[in-house]
């Protein structure tokens, strides 16, 4: 059984990636997620206001001068504020210890000398740069067009691939007036990957208490069925590596999205549901579902239900949209 899988230029054991969250937010837990079998692992985000808020601490301290150092960084700076951007570097190096590839993340929505900590990331030893661009086109005082929202993304896309010489995947939502043309520009402007999707923040309004909560819950296999139509769109359409991300429960729902044409499957919440040894139950599904169809190897299955060009086959055109609706009336009719 052969699962071996390439992803951004690099050859990876098998598809399964563990994708950004608290799972792989430590040296140890990479190394039990390396003991699972991963193929690869994406670290949590560094975040682009970490990044500034690390500038702004570095500019006082040298305003006050190297003679106070030790009293400035006492009074003036918050260190727990300002540690994660040193602390990430050490990080990727001692994840990479695990032998496991490791992908850093850099999150971030604006213009601004933050994409340049990508360079960095590359020189602790990451892999590859996984680019999460978290804009809301609602933050502004005014909302953006649709093109300027999108220039935002290839722009940001330029600054970083201009620092760094390892491939960059860009990691996105679906929520673009086309998504199609945004990954097209995206390839263009050097993505060497997508990774479809990142899960919005999932903001709320509690009517008992009047009050906006923000958070996140882990996600259920449903969701998965936008990302992995637009893989499905895609495949063919693109040449750079698309990745997978959300709802990856089982085998069944990596088996799938391999189908669909995704070069690799990630997972945090069934990981963080279930634990690093979750990755293995994967990764041992997924070889008794290639064993039992007669498939020796995951080449041979990515993207045969792909969408291909002709988008009226069934299932991904509107023609497959009526009869859907028509099936659906028929099955929850009521008596
Ligand atoms: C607790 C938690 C923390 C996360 N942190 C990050 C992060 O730092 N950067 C990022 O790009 N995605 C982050 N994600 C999103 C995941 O990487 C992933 O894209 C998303 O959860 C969908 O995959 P899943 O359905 O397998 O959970 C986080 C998700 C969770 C649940």
């Amino acid at each position: 059984m052969n699962l071996d899988t390439s992803y951004l230029g690099l050859k990876l054991r098998n598809p399964l990636v563990a994708s950004a969250g608290p799972m792989t937010q430590t040296a140890e837990r990479v190394e039990h997620l390396a003991e699972a079998g991963v193929g690869a692992v994406v670290l949590p985000s560094l975040f682009e206001e970490q990044i500034r808020a690390e500038a702004d601490r570095d500019e006082r301290l040298a305003e006050v001068g190297i003679d106070s150092f030790g009293e400035a960084a006492s009074y003036l700076i918050d260190p727990d504020a300002t540690a994660w951007p040193r602390q990430y570097l050490d990080l990727i190096g001692r994840a990479a210890k695990s032998g496991v590839p490791v992908i850093a993340s850099l999150n971030g929505s604006t213009h601004g000398g933050w994409t340049e900590y990508a360079r960095a990331m590359q020189d602790a030893g990451a892999v590859a740069i996984e680019l999460n661009i978290y804009y809301l086109p609602t933050d502004g005082s005014s909302f953006p067009s649709g093109r300027e929202n999108e220039q935002r993304f290839v722009d940001i896309l330029a600054a970083v691939k201009s620092v760094v010489s390892v491939p960059i995947a860009v990691k996105l939502t679906p929520y673009f007036s086309s998504f199609g043309d945004m990954a097209l520009r995206l390839e263009q402007a050097g993505a060497d990957g997508l990774v479809l999707f990142n899960r919005f923040m999932q903001t709320d309004i509690d009517p008992d208490t009047f009050t906006v909560s923000t958070g996140f819950k882990l996600s259920s296999p449903a969701e998965a069925t936008v990302p992995r139509s637009w893989i499905a769109r895609l495949r063919g359409r693109v040449r750079c590596s698309l990745a997978a991300s959300t709802g990856v429960e089982t085998a069944d729902d990596v088996a799938a999205y391999l189908l669909a044409g995704a070069d690799v499957v990630m997972t945090t919440s069934a990981l963080l549901r279930h634990g690093p040894s979750h990755a293995t139950a994967l990764l041992d599904g997924l070889t008794a579902w290639m064993n039992r169809k007669g498939i020796g190897s995951v080449t041979e299955i990515r993207g045969l239900l792909a969408a291909g060009e002709d988008t009226s086959q069934a299932g991904f055109g509107r023609y497959g949209y009526l009869s859907a609706v028509q099936q659906a009336s028929r099955a929850f009719s009521p008596r």
